[in-house]
């Protein structure tokens, strides 16, 4: 039998990827166990600082992984990829969870209403907040059920929601960062890239029927 056929890939490859997706977390909890202990920790001189852009960085990770697979699995002509693309995609919904939790604990200690000033106030939270806001339907809608009681057509509609969330999920990254700094742009160049692709195959597509 085939290693990666897709019954492997669901029996094997998937639990694999679920749990190679909880390591950041459990890097985090691990490493603020031991700051509690007092004992070493990697989280550094600023560790609410550290953990606030961490749980950021694999929000946005987890998001444009799951942005990618459907590219992937035009590239290979496999739906393989799209076996992951649920999971990744409510991944990446954990851990903007774990960044906004993070942020509400150790730098507001639980400060609603200092939450609703910040975002009223500084545009990149409010702009963070837009795109948690908008990736909720998207999780809540995830399942099998919801695709059915919506139905397809509606379905894949409101999921293309996710081509706004991301770029203003970067855009929260450069706002947040200030001035010129790479990383947040190679995330916006490489969701360029995957928009570039998926208009190019949308070309492609038209110019065939017509
Ligand atoms: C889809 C939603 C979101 C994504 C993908 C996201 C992602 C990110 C990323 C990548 C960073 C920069 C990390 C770095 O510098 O390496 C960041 C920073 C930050 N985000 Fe978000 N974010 C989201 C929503 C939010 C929300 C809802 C809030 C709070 C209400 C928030 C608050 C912050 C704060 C305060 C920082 C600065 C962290 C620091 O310097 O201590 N973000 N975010």
């Amino acid at each position: 039998m085939q290693l990666l056929s897709v019954p492997n890939l669901r029996r094997f490859g998937k639990p694999l990827v679920f749990a190679a997706s909880l390591v950041p977390v459990a890097w985090l909890v691990f490493n603020w166990w031991q700051a509690f202990a007092g004992q070493s920790h990697d989280l550094g001189f600023n560790p609410n600082e550290t953990s606030n852009r961490f749980s950021g960085d694999w929000a946005l990770r987890f998001l444009l992984i799951s942005l990618a697979l459907t590219p992937l699995s035009k590239i290979l002509k496999s739906p393989k990829p799209i076996l992951f693309r649920r999971m990744l995609g409510l991944f990446a919904y954990f851990y903007v969870w774990v960044h906004l939790l993070s942020y509400l604990w150790l730098d507001l200690l639980w400060d609603w209403p200092g939450l609703w000033a910040d975002i009223l106030k500084r545009v990149y939270i409010t702009v963070g907040m837009s795109a948690f806001v908008l990736l909720t339907p998207l999780a809540i809608t995830s399942t099998k059920g919801m695709v059915k009681r919506l139905g397809a057509k509606r379905w894949q509609r409101l999921h293309k929601l996710v081509y706004v969330i991301a770029p203003l999920a970067v855009i929260h990254f450069i706002m947040m960062r200030k001035g010129f700094q790479i990383e947040p742009l190679v995330y916006g160049a490489i969701y360029l890239a995957l928009m570039a692709f998926r208009l190019k195959r949308g070309g492609r597509r038209a110019s065939n029927v017509s």
